[in-house]
Formats: structure tokens, sequence, C-alpha cells
């Protein structure tokens, strides 16, 4: 008897709130913005919200102007550049991707559309010549390819007046980029694609630089060449099997 009574309370107020529309809406924002600090809240006195993990570096010069014709020639409209956390994705393409590993990348090319594979570890997958062909054509090493021909690439100088500029503006987006690498941009660009200049220091601020001729005519420095460069570096920076990143692994996946 008393418990039917309760019951009838509770309905009874909840009759009052559901039938006064200033304090239903009241009622809703309150409950809402609880949500709402919950999540929005922690944002506030946490740093970054990527944790940091080991490899991981600000793109050279030549991989960034490689990376900006990638954009150019929207080959995100095919392509992603996330691995996602399913057997199916890490059995294909390896390891799956890590916040960090994209933290430098303005924008972002995770995507949702996959005409053609995921491209977030394939660097070190094929050789340059390789990419040369099949980026010209296709068809000619893969024959059921529906890739479109990018073979003005490789008839294309970088032409880049400002690479510092371009770095300065990441820079301000929060890319770590030192004064020196700003200062040294132009000649990091045309070095790295070039076996015969004197890198100087390129490898030791970017750790992992790939210097070689990518697109097999070393004396010039084609968007053949950036291209090859960007693709060749794309998911090999992080070491995700060494110990350490398991270990970072463990505490930013909780397992
Ligand atoms: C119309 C969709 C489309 C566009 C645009 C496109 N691709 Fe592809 N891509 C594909 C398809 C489909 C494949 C798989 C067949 C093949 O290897 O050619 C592929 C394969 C690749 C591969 C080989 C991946 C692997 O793991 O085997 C690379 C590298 C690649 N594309 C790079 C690029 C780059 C760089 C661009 C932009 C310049 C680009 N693609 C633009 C559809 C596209």
């Amino acid at each position: 008897m008393s418990k039917n009574a309760k019951h009838s309370d509770v309905f009874e107020s909840h009759k009052r709130l559901e039938k006064s529309v200033t304090l239903l809406a009241v009622a809703t924002f309150v409950v809402v913005a609880i949500g709402g600090i919950v999540e929005i809240a922690p944002l506030f006195w946490i740093d970054n919200t990527i944790e940091k993990v080991e490899g991981m570096r600000p793109y050279t010069p030549l991989e960034q102007v490689g990376r900006d014709i990638y954009v150019r020639e929207g080959c995100y409209l095919c392509h992603s550049q996330m691995i996602r956390p399913f057997r199916d994705e890490v059995e294909r393409y390896g390891h799956y991707s890590l916040a960090a590993e994209s933290m430098y990348d303005h924008p972002f090319q995770w995507g949702s559309k996959r005409t053609g594979p995921d491209l977030a570890r394939v660097g070190g997958k094929y050789s340059d010549d390789w990419h040369v062909r099949h980026l010209k054509a296709p068809r000619s090493v893969v024959p059921e390819s529906i890739m479109p021909n990018y073979s003005f690439l490789a008839d294309t100088m970088v032409n880049v007046p400002d690479p510092g500029a371009n770095l300065t503006a990441l820079r301000r987006v929060g890319v770590p980029y030192s004064d020196t690498d700003i200062a040294q941009a132009k000649a990091d660009l045309y070095a790295q694609a070039d076996p015969q200049a004197d890198a100087g220091d390129l490898a030791a601020r970017y750790p992992k630089s790939q210097i070689r001729d990518y697109d097999g005519d070393p004396t010039r420095v084609t968007e053949m060449d950036a291209l090859v460069a960007y693709l060749q570096m794309l998911g090999t920076l992080v070491d995700v099997n060494s110990a350490a990143a398991q270990e970072q692994l463990t505490r930013e996946v909780g397992r």
C-alpha cells in the first residue's frame, strides 16, 4: 500500500515537470550540461589530448611538399590513412594507427572512403621504382587498377618559392619545427632528393629521413620525387613493435 503511494508521488512530480515547458527546459539543460562538463572540462587541464610516441617527428620539407601534392591531387578521395583496430584491417595493412602518428598532419588524412587501399603504412612496402611506374601508369603494374595516371608529376619540377614559410605556418598550428629547420628548409628540400648534395645535419634533425633520388633522375627534383618520398615515409617513423611503443600503446588503448 505505502509502496504504491510512493510510486504515485514520483509520477505526480514527473507529471508536473512534463506539463511545465519552462521547468522541463531547465531540467533538460541541467542534465545535458552535466554530460557536457564531464566531457569538456578535463580538456582545459591537460596539455595535450594525444600521448607522444617515440619516433614521431615533423615531416621533412621534401615529405611535406609531397604531402601537399597528395592533398592537391585529391589522393584522399580514394585512400585513407588510418588503420582501424580490427583484425581484418591489421592483417591486411599492419599495426593499427596510433593517434600520435597523425599529430603533425594539417589537415589529417584519416578518411572513410577507400576506393584504393589504406596508405598509413605503405612506406617501404614497394621500391621507389615501383611507385614511379605505378603513379605514371597504375595499370602497367596492377592491370585491374582503376587509379588515374599521374605521369605529369615526373615532368613537373618542385616549385615552392619559400618552403620555410610553409614550415612557419605549420609551426603556428603546433608542429615543433626549430628555427634551424625553418632557415634550412630550402636547402633540406633539395638535399634530400639529391644523393650528391651535402645534406648537412638533415638526418640528425629528422631521424629516419631517407636521403636519395626517388624518381630515377638525380639531376632534378620533381613532384614525383616529393610524392614518393612522402609515401615511402608513411608508417615508418614509429616502431610500433618496439618495447617502448608497446608500453605506450597499452596505456593508450588500455589493453
Ligand atoms: C579513383 C581513385 C584513386 C585515386 C584518386 C588515387 N588512387 Fe591510388 N589506388 C587506387 C586503387 C583502386 C588502388 C589499388 C590498385 C592499384 O594498386 O593500383 C590504388 C593503389 C595505390 C597504391 C598502392 C597501395 C598498396 O598498398 O598496394 C598507392 C601507393 C597509391 N594508390 C597512391 C596514390 C596516390 C599518391 C594518389 C594521388 C596522387 C592516388 N593513389 C590516387 C585508387 C585511387
